[in-house]
Parts: C-alpha cells; structure tokens; sequence
C-alpha cells in the first residue's frame, strides 16, 4: 500500500460498469450543452492539453486576460452551465463528509498526450469542503504530495470508477496528472480520459 499525504484517500473500484456507464451518458449531455473549450494559463495564455468545461451553477475557468476563476456562464457560449447530475451530487453526499452541496463539478478531458502539472486547488472560499475527484475512461498516472510545493510526492495509477477525495489536512494538497495510458479502457469510445472533480466553491 502507497503511503498517501494525510487528508488524501483513494477509493478504486467505487464506480460498477453500470454507473460509469450512467456517468458517461451525464457527461455526454453536459457536454453536449456546454462544448468541452481550450482553456489558457493565466498571463502567458498558453494553452492547457486538457480540454475542459463544467456542470454546476458556478465552474472554474482560466484565460490569459482574467486568470483563475469561478463564473456562473461558459466562457465561449456565455450561457449558465446545466446542472450537475444526480449521479454525482449521489457520489458527493457518499464520500464527501460534508453537509453542503456541491456548487461546481470541473470536467476534463485528457486525449492520450495530455497532462496536468502539479498544482492546489485553492480558488474555493470553503476549504472545508473536500475536492471529490471521479476518473473514467484511460487510467492515468496521478501524483500527489502534501501541501508543500517541495514536499515529497507520490504517483499511482488512477483507473476508471476510482475516486480520489482531497479533504481535511489534504484539501490544499499538490496534485496532478504526469501520463495517460492510451487504450487501457473501453469506457470511452473514442478512448482518452474524463476526470469529474466535484467542489463547494462559497462558504454555506
Ligand atoms: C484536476 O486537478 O482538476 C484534475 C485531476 C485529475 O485529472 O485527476
Ligand atoms: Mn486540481
């Protein structure tokens, strides 16, 4: 067993075919009305390898002029974001260990050469509500480490139907994603892999 920073919990296996497969098709219609975009770094604008997009009432964004943010509206359509799924506000009342609702499920999606550097999630005014962090499709590589840049990290393999919860002494713990295994689920028709990462972005 990995030795995870205090805070960080790995479920694999959380998800059955079955509710992935329900996931998928809530993703789908997510998609469907809020396009997946290509999100830009703060300042330089270069641009992520995830392509992203959100469900929820507020979803996080990034461009070159604005930078890191919660708004209410897609940034390329300008309208509100379609709600999150049951399935997921489902997953958030089981493992979250917090009594608010989620407000914002941040969806990524990675093709087989896209990579996430490491980084907190700090844009949230509540730090008491966990990030609840749903992977399907391709497994990755995660790494992970306390919420200390120059701390030491770990890496393991994230599959599809594995949840990941950053909460308590993990919430501001530094991840991201280093690889992509190409064709190592059928999850996705056209492969690749989604990460839903569900979060309380208001104090209640
Ligand atoms: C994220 O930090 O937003 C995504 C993490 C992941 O893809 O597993
Ligand atoms: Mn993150």
């Amino acid at each position: 067993m990995l030795d995870l920073p205090e805070g960080v919990r790995h479920l694999p296996g959380f998800l059955s075919a079955e509710a992935q497969a329900a996931l998928v098709e809530d993703v789908r219609k997510v998609v469907k009305a809020a396009p997946l975009y290509v999100p830009a770094m703060p300042r330089t604008g270069k641009e992520m390898s995830v392509r992203m997009t959100n469900c929820g009432s507020l979803g996080w964004v990034t461009d070159k002029e604005r930078g890191y943010r919660y708004q209410p509206t897609h940034p390329i359509s300008g309208e509100a974001w379609p709600s999150i799924p049951a399935t997921l506000t489902t997953i958030w009342h089981e493992v979250a260990d917090y009594p608010h609702p989620p407000e914002a499920c941040l969806v990524n999606f990675y093709t087989s050469e896209a990579r996430m550097g490491l980084h907190q999630d700090r844009d949230e005014a509540d730090f008491n509500a966990p990030v609840v962090s749903v992977s399907l499709g391709d497994d990755c590589l995660f790494r992970v480490g306390p919420p200390k840049r120059s701390a030491k990290t770990v890496s393991f393999r994230l599959q599809s139907g594995d949840i990941v919860v950053l909460g308590g002494e993990g919430r501001l713990a530094f991840h991201g994603v280093d690889r992509v295994y190409p064709q190592t689920s059928t999850l996705l028709k056209n492969g690749g892999r989604v990460n839903l990462t569900l979060r309380r972005v208001t104090a209640p």
